[in-house]
């Protein structure tokens, strides 16, 4: 539901700096190397948010347990694979999931049947094409997870989310980039890493909201997770990518440096932080 908003004078100049970074976000990743490569970066994030029996979405899970009890009725924006939706749908009546990719809804899908989840209603849809008429206050929670960047208007999600909330909504997003894709950043394009693929884009929302005048729940939890040297390249090149072209020669430079970075057994170990704010809307 649209709670009232404050009426400010003064309210700070967020939209420049996150147009900026927009800009660049954008602009897809030229990944040349493997002519395979959406299909193996999706499935790639499937394996990567099972891990630690759904250990970022399990976490999540438990913060919104703290406000949320077992009768609610959940819309959430971008699932993806489930990180957050398998764990969720044990701890609540239904999950309505809004996602715009079938290669993602697939794998959702699958991993739904795996963990027996039988109450989540996938649709396949643009969330911004979805009609606010319909669902206005039709839900106890509303969120997103890792979907701040999706967006070109924050303003307007934020809008529509509350729009469909008849309690509350959250926001859960992925806070600060490990230290090795911004090395190999440097060492390929010749220029110091400047936050170009931060994540953190829950501050931008923190501050709208405040200036709207919502009193926001902010909490953190990390979690693990671990990739081969091939699941490395893929992550890091969808990075990169985005500055420089990915073609065979750049691939194997990102090889090459990530390769002395792997632990004893090959892989590569990461730990990584996510912020969720909740708020109350009614
Ligand atoms: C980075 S993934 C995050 C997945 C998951 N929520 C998580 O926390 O890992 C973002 C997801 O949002 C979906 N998406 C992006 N724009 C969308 C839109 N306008 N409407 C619906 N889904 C969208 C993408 O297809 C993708 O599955």
């Amino acid at each position: 539901m649209i709670g009232e908003r404050r009426n400010l004078k003064y309210r700070i100049n967020w939209n420049e700096a996150r147009e900026a970074i927009l800009g660049e976000r954008f602009k897809g990743p030229k990944l040349r190397f493997d002519p395979d490569i959406k299909t193996k970066t999706a499935s790639d994030f499937s394996k990567r948010v099972k891990e630690g029996e759904y250990e970022y979405g399990r976490k999540t899970t438990e913060i919104f347990s703290g406000f949320l009890d077992r009768s609610a009725e959940v819309l959430e924006i971008g699932p993806g694979p489930g990180t957050v939706t398998v764990p969720l749908s044990k701890r609540v009546k239904m999950i309505t999931a809004v996602d715009l990719s079938l290669k993602n809804i697939a794998h959702l899908e699958e991993n739904l049947r795996e963990e027996s989840c039988d109450n989540v209603d996938v649709i396949h849809k643009n969330w911004l094409r979805t009609d606010d008429e319909a669902l206005r206050g039709r839900y106890d929670l509303v969120f997103c997870s890792h979907f701040l960047w999706m967006i070109p208007d924050l303003e307007e999600h934020l809008e529509k989310m509350e729009n469909a909330s008849k309690k509350y909504c959250a926001v859960v997003q992925p806070a600060g980039r490990g230290d090795l894709v911004k090395e190999v950043y440097s060492q390929i394009t010749g220029r110091e890493y400047a936050g170009e693929f931060e994540p953190d884009g829950d501050y931008f929302a923190y501050v709208i909201l405040r200036e709207w005048g919502r009193l926001l729940n902010v909490t953190h939890f990390s979690f693990t997770n671990t990739m081969t040297l091939e699941e490395k390249v893929r992550s890091t090149a969808s990075f990169i990518g985005r500055f420089v072209e990915v073609d065979e020669d750049v691939a194997k430079r990102i090889r090459d440096l990530i390769l002395p970075h792997a632990d004893a057994d090959g892989t590569f170990v990461e730990t990584n932080n996510v912020v969720v704010m909740w708020w109350e809307t009614a």
